[in-house]
């Protein structure tokens, strides 16, 4: 099958036509993609920021139509429209039955060492990334890395619940738990930052401050409920938000993936605030804090993937979409075929899109 290789990193994706996929085990689902969201994390793998086995097929935030099932799978069907999550879960490790599914430990849902793994090209094994490898006609993967939605849901759309929209609305909703009148930054306008802000929108924030360096991001963020914009190009964010809100945000979320701007993040709070960092920031990098802060109650937590319980909340987010509550058309800045995926990636760094996606036929 067709798919975009990166055979070291950092480097460029290659499209090669020979990756083959395993059979189907008893526990694992046959999905020919339909599309795949280009998000920013592929690109810090690519880059070598982020450590991954190669040769690898990246591409993580994706849908498609069952093909084939495994014999023990009962959850889905061959014919259903599903998306993919990389936070596959396996339902009996520590983590997964306190609740916390985005860390499971994954023992039980990978092919272990030795075994025959799901993809393989000329005889050589392809590391399936971040257990879906989306950029691919097919995607062979654990039943629990997959959500059921309606077929009524356009599957070029349903592909951004299965990264952007899920870790963003996360963020809010399930990370920082944002409650209605409060205050919030987001740090950043991408496909994740823009889904951070529909979702303090969602859960009635009174003031969304969104901060960005390009102009088109902020004008699309006020789209997506932004009710105060800050073009950090030419002003002092924290000083800005400081000048909207009086003493700082209740939260403030960081969706780039910077050291200054998670410092930014944690700077803007008001006494008793939570700043939620949602970007990657590079291995290595460490972040620098005033103590003294602390003493203010102020708070810096982590969220993966906005702590998500996905097979909750992409149905609940589809239909939010069907309601018109939840902005996916609008997330699709282009629809481009494989062979342009790395165009699609020097598009996201310049800064331009909110999210592209690959379409497969
Ligand atoms: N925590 C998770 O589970 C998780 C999940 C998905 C993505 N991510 C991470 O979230 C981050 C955002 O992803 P994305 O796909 O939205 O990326 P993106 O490239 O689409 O968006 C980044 C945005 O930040 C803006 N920006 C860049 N530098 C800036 C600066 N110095 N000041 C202000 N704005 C600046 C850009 O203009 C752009 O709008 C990435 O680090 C990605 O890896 C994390
Ligand atoms: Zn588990
Ligand atoms: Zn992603």
């Amino acid at each position: 099958m067709k798919a975009a290789l990166l055979e070291s990193a950092p480097g460029e994706l290659v499209i090669v036509d020979d990756v083959e996929h395993d059979a189907v085990g008893p526990r694992e689902v046959l999905i020919k993609t339909a599309a795949a969201g280009v998000c920013h994390s592929d690109l810090h793998y690519m880059q070598g920021k982020y450590r991954t086995r190669t040769p690898t097929v990246v591409g993580h935030e994706a849908s498609g139509v069952v093909l084939e099932v495994g014999s023990d799978v009962t959850y889905v069907k061959p014919g259903d429209h599903v998306v993919t999550c990389l936070s596959v879960f396996c339902g009996v490790c520590e983590y997964c039955l306190s609740g916390q599914l985005v860390l499971c430990s994954k023992r039980a849902t990978r092919r272990g060492r030795g075994k025959p793994q799901r993809l393989k090209r000329g005889g050589e094994d392809i590391n399936q990334f971040l257990d879906v490898s989306a950029f691919a006609e097919r995607m062979l993967v654990h039943e629990n890395a997959v959500a059921k939605v309606g077929t009524d849901l356009p599957l070029d759309r349903a592909a951004l619940l299965g990264c952007a929209v899920t870790t963003g609305l996360g963020a809010v909703i399930r990370t920082a738990k944002v409650e209605a009148g409060s205050t919030v930054a987001v740090i950043g306008c991408g496909g994740v930052g823009l889904n951070v802000i529909q979702g303090a929108a969602l859960s009635g924030a009174a003031k969304i401050i969104a901060v960005d360096r390009l102009t088109d991001k902020l004008e699309m963020a006020k789209g997506f409920g932004a009710t105060h914009v800050i073009d950090a190009s030419d002003a002092d964010a924290v000083q800005a938000v400081k000048d909207i809100t009086g003493d700082g945000v209740d939260y403030a979320f960081e969706a780039i993936g910077l050291k200054p701007t998670t410092e930014q993040a944690f700077a803007m709070l008001r006494p008793g605030g939570t700043a939620v960092v949602v970007g990657m920031i590079p291995l290595g990098t460490s972040i620098e804090l005033p103590g003294v802060d602390f003493m203010y109650e102020k708070k810096l937590v982590g969220s993966l993937m906005g702590s998500n319980q996905f097979r909750t909340d992409m149905p609940r987010y589809a239909e939010l979409y069907t309601q018109g509550r939840l902005k996916l058309d609008e997330l699709v800045s282009a629809r481009l075929p494989l062979e342009q995926v790395n165009e699609a990636f020097a598009e996201m760094e310049r800064g331009s899109v909110a999210r592209s996606v690959i379409v497969f036929d």
